[in-house]
């Protein structure tokens, strides 16, 4: 079993196009429980599932092998790889966020399998070297600033020969339709300036290989929203486009007036395109 450092203090996760839907599925401001409402809608979409089960077909942890989710928000895909690891493996997640830990201890427990979660942080890993076979990581690039040193830690965790899949969004392929294209792109465009890493999955592969690791495979997969998340979206990108100075109130209300017209006639289409890039290390 991999040996576990101090975690270091955790980051405060930036807001993002991830954290936007949740009005409906909360009655209450608390921040953690709006997180973890909007993680468990998006993991209900089937763009999320069908990358998913790519994903861990394409990176096959097996029986006793030692399995590390980075960034595991909720722990359901810590939950997947102790299934797959047996009593024999060791199913791990590390997550900065303490609260985010605590709901996915609750949910290992209940879902009565052996995964097990440590605090850290993606940039300092709490895991000596060669400590798994495998690791994933899905939706956490797009937050980091230094992508290129979390996935310096990804290999130096690995052992030779070990397994790295790594799955993000890229924001610029977003689709916001109906709408004033011109509105939209001026929103869109403030949006993805507020990230950190908006273009995250077109930058995956280029990071597995500066890391040492030889491409085995590329995945891609258009989530697609539903109504229930369409249009509190849209009025969340309202809201902090006109904070921002970046349209006026007259345009965020034609442009809530245009969604609502097109959810009532069923013409709407907001998504975003995810890509993965599947990698392994050289034998020593
Ligand atoms: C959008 S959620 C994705 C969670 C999960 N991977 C999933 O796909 O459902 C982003 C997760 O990354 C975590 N996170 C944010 N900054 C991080 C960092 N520097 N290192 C590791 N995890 C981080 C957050 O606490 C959160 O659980």
């Amino acid at each position: 079993m991999p040996r576990e450092h101090a975690a270091p203090p955790p980051r405060t996760p930036s807001f993002h196009l991830d954290a936007i839907g949740a009005e409906r599925s909360t009655s209450d401001d608390d921040p953690m429980a709006v997180l973890v409402a909007v993680l468990d809608l998006q993991a209900a979409l089937p763009g999320i599932q069908r990358m998913r089960r790519w994903g861990h077909e394409a990176l096959a942890v097996g029986p006793g092998e030692r399995a590390l989710d980075v960034g595991s928000g909720t722990g359901s895909e810590v939950v997947e790889f102790a299934a797959r690891v047996g009593e024999r493996g060791d199913a791990v997640g590390v997550d900065p966020n303490p609260a985010m830990l605590a709901i996915a201890r609750e949910r290992v427990a209940a879902a009565e399998t052996p995964g097990r979660f440590v605090e850290g942080d993606a940039y300092r890993l709490p895991f000596d070297d060669d400590s798994f076979d495998a690791v994933r990581c899905e939706r956490v690039y797009q937050h980091l600033d230094d992508p290129a040193a979390a996935t310096a830690e990804i290999a130096r965790v690995l052992r030779p020969g070990g397994r790295a899949l790594l799955i993000d969004s890229d924001w610029q392929t977003a689709i916001l339709h109906p709408g004033n294209p011109e509105v939209v792109g001026r929103m869109t465009a403030a949006m993805l300036a507020a990230t950190p890493n908006a273009v995250s999955g077109r930058l995956l592969r280029g990071l597995l290989v500066a890391a040492g690791f030889a491409i085995d495979d590329i995945g891609s997969e258009a989530v697609i929203w539903d109504p229930v998340t369409v249009r509190p979206m849209f009025e969340q990108l309202g809201k902090s486009a006109l904070s921002g100075g970046v349209i006026t109130e007259q345009e965020r209300d034609e442009l809530v007036a245009d969604i609502d017209a097109g959810i009532e006639i069923g013409d709407y289409h907001l998504a975003v395109t995810m890509f993965a890039a599947l990698g392994h290390l050289p034998p020593r």
